[in-house]
């Protein structure tokens, strides 16, 4: 049994509570001789700033960069609302995310049958939803120079934000969209804005180009973004693979993510680039919800996010497909027997702790042994 390093920062907030979860699930993936972990935890976020006065410390960012795989909980709070801006907890998540290089963002959005009416959109529209938004992390508007207020002098103002991408960084998240959809339904859907932005231009190009070199085997199509938004709304389930920039995969990864109902469910990968003799990569993986601070240390957080965030470190950075599909399955049959943390019950239905929920999804994934 190959043994992997997991290294695990639960944060602050609901994170702990959700993170106890995800660990029993490894615990036991170890002891039952499926998948070696060896876990080291550490401090990010608001616990993190609480013992040394940073968002996260040298030491254990050193932890993370020689971990095989980062699982995070959550981080944030009103109880560090006053802290210095550069070690505010969220400044520790946008470390880790800067320092492992991690550009690609995968962000899943699938449908479990028995909460298909927890969704704003019909359920024949949302039945069976399984698509993949993957979202360039490091380029594009959010980072780009100039990135400046001028001030005019003349009582105007001038805000410029710069939105720079050159070939590599569109081919490398290009591959990863393609690499993942030969895995999947083999659909792509590259999105931009190429009628009005020239790196809406040269995305389309590059996208274009290294699919007919080395992904023809794939089906690709172009929307511009603002019609891809429309379709997700619209008809969903004609998706696969999304793959876009970072301002339009922020916007559409959010609305793809409230199709499905419940924050408290939504996993979510952000990936590094390969190392060429190896093949292995820097990887992060966390829910994408945040710290819950209205709902910490009551036992009624859903842990589904940060399990199914595990299930995605098994995918994607240790190739353990089966054992994800075992998770995925394992979550998705405790919903069919009814089980519910308070946010996906519905109102005056009957609910389980955070704790119970870890339980269920344990005792379904051993059952299915
Ligand atoms: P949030 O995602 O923490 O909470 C929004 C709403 O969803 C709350 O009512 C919360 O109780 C509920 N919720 C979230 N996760 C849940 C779960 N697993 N189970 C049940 N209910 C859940 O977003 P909010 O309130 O805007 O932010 C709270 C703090 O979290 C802020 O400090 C924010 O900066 C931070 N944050 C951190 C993120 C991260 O760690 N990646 C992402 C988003 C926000
Ligand atoms: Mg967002």
């Amino acid at each position: 049994m190959t043994t992997y390093k997991l290294f695990v920062l639960p944060g602050d907030g609901i994170g702990p509570e959700i993170m106890a979860e995800a660990e029993k699930i490894a615990a036991w993936l170890t002891s039952a001789g499926i998948v070696g972990f060896e876990i080291e935890q550490g401090l990010v976020g608001g616990a993190a700033y609480d013992v040394h006065g940073t968002a996260i410390s040298d030491a254990d960012m050193a932890r993370a960069e020689a971990a095989d795989a980062v699982l995070l909980a959550a981080v944030g709070g009103p109880k560090w609302d006053g802290v210095p801006y550069e070690v505010r907890p969220e400044a520790g998540l946008l470390r880790l995310r800067k320092d492992l290089a991690l550009f690609a963002n995968l962000r899943p959005a699938i449908c479990y049958p028995a909460l298909a009416d927890a969704s704003s959109l019909k359920r024949e529209i949302i039945e069976g939803l399984d698509l993949m938004i993957v979202r360039e992390l490091t380029g594009g508007v959010y980072f780009g120079e100039p990135k400046q207020i001028i001030d005019l002098g003349n009582g105007q103002k001038r805000a410029i934000d710069t939105q720079v991408y050159d070939t590599y960084e569109i081919e490398r998240i290009g591959r990863v969209a393609f690499e993942l959809a030969r895995k999947r339904r083999n659909k792509v859907a590259s999105s931009e804005k190429r009628n009005v932005m020239k790196s809406g231009v040269l995305w389309n190009e590059v996208i274009t180009a290294l699919h007919a070199r080395d992904y023809p085997d794939v089906q690709l199509e172009h929307h511009l973004a603002d019609s891809l938004g429309m379709q997700l709304v619209r008809r969903p389930k004609q998706f696969d693979v999304i793959v876009t920039d970072n301002l339009f995969g922020d916007m559409l990864s959010d609305v793809a993510a409230m199709l499905t109902g419940s924050l408290g469910m939504l996993p979510s990968a952000s990936l590094g680039e390969r190392n060429a003799k190896t093949g292995a990569r820097k990887a992060l993986y966390e829910p994408v919800h945040g710290s819950a601070p209205d709902i910490a240390g009551k036992g009624l957080a859903n842990p589904i996010a940060m399990i199914g965030s595990l299930g995605m470190a098994l995918r994607y950075s240790f190739d353990l497909n089966d054992v994800a599909d075992r998770i995925d399955r394992a979550i998705s049959g405790v919903l069919d027997k009814g089980l519910r943390t308070a946010d996906i019950a519905g109102a005056g239905k009957e609910t389980i702790s955070t704790a119970q929920m870890g339980d269920a999804i344990l005792a379904e994934l051993q059952s299915s042994l």
